[in-house]
């Protein structure tokens, strides 16, 4: 079975990735700048992808035998990029750096990219080639439509074959650790559970959740196209393909708790993309990507996964 490298392995998507892959019987290795906090069964190289020595030492010799890269080592927080833009960059270098990995060793890379890279759109995007990469909302959309463009480079002048995703708001299993990364699934779990108030920023605000097996299931779908040679050099929305306000979400995560809800509402903050759907047919037709589980079922196996991880009490 084929070998695929996942940089940011120790993060939320690259977690499941990684569980997925295994019970198909793929080889996983992975790469994180921290040891994977959830198992330890993905053997994991701890290496900070910013630092070109470190990345070396990656190339020459501790990975060997891959057949794909799957590259979703970020900084993933759009709001603490706006706060702290040299972050933005670090996204780059890491894109970077793991372009290069690909090239030198001449195997597909799929790059983990994000609606961001729409702007803040409230007219329907048509398709994938709605992206207009002058509009930047953040220093994070700028990363994402940088690592694009890097990627989309690497094809044309050294004929790397790609797959390029853009995620929107996954969310479920293996993302509670608020710690580190606050985002906002989590988030109002942890404060409806404990019965704090809940802030949300954008009364209006709608976006597309992903439950993160439909988001796993989809770069399968890509991995097996792009190792068949069934499909390469293309950009795809990964996403449910409806929109769901913040409010509904806080709801619906409240109804789970069986908490009564103490809402507030702010307007929503700069750089923050106030509306999104993804259209997913270029997915479903493509990929034969066929998402299955609608917010509400994501919420209620969400908040089900924290209790099952005594993260909530009974
Ligand atoms: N989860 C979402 O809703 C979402 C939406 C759109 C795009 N994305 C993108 O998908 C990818 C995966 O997202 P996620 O939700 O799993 O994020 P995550 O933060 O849970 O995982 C990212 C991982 O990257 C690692 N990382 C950060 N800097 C690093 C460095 N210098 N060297 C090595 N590793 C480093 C982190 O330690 C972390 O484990 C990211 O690129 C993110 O931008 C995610």
């Amino acid at each position: 079975m084929p070998t695929i490298l996942i940089t940011g392995s120790s993060g939320q998507i690259g977690t499941n990735l990684f569980f997925g892959l295994r019970r198909l019987g793929f080889q996983v290795m992975g790469v994180d700048r921290r040891p994977n906090p959830w198992t330890g069964e993905l053997p994991t190289v701890v290496t900070d992808l910013t630092d070109r020595a470190q990345v070396d030492a990656l190339g020459g010799g501790r990975l060997g035998g891959l057949d794909l890269v799957v590259h979703l080592a970020a900084h993933a927080k759009v709001f603490e990029l706006v706060q702290r833009p040299e972050r933005a960059l670090e996204n780059i270098v890491m894109t970077y750096h793991a372009l290069e990995l690909s090239r030198r060793a001449g195997i597909p890379f799929i790059f983990g990219s994000s609606r961001e890279v729409y702007g803040d759109i409230h007219r329907i995007i048509t398709g994938e080639s709605d992206a207009d990469f002058v509009i930047a909302e953040s220093p994070y959309s700028a990363s994402k439509i940088s690592g694009e463009a890097l990627t989309y480079s690497y094809a044309r002048c050294y004929g790397l074959n790609y797959l390029t995703f853009r995620f929107s708001n996954v969310y479920g299993r293996y993302d509670n650790d608020l710690e580190r990364m606050e985002r906002v699934v989590p988030l109002f779990i942890d404060r409806i559970a404990r019965g704090e108030e809940v802030v949300v920023f954008g009364e209006q605000k709608v976006l597309d959740f992903t439950y993160v097996d439909d988001c796993v299931d989809g770069i399968i779908l890509g991995i097996r196209g792009l190792l068949s040679g069934r499909v390469k050099n293309q950009t795809f929305n990964l996403a449910y393909g409806e929109g769901s306000s913040l409010v509904q979400l806080a709801h619906w995560i409240a109804e789970e708790l069986s908490k009564p809800l103490n809402l507030r509402l702010e307007p929503s903050r700069p750089g923050e993309v106030t509306h999104y759907v993804a259209n997913i047919s270029k997915a479903r037709s493509i990929l034969g990507y066929e998402p299955k589980v609608p917010l509400r079922e994501g919420a209620r196996r969400t908040v089900a996964w924290w209790r099952e991880c005594g993260r909530l009490s009974p």
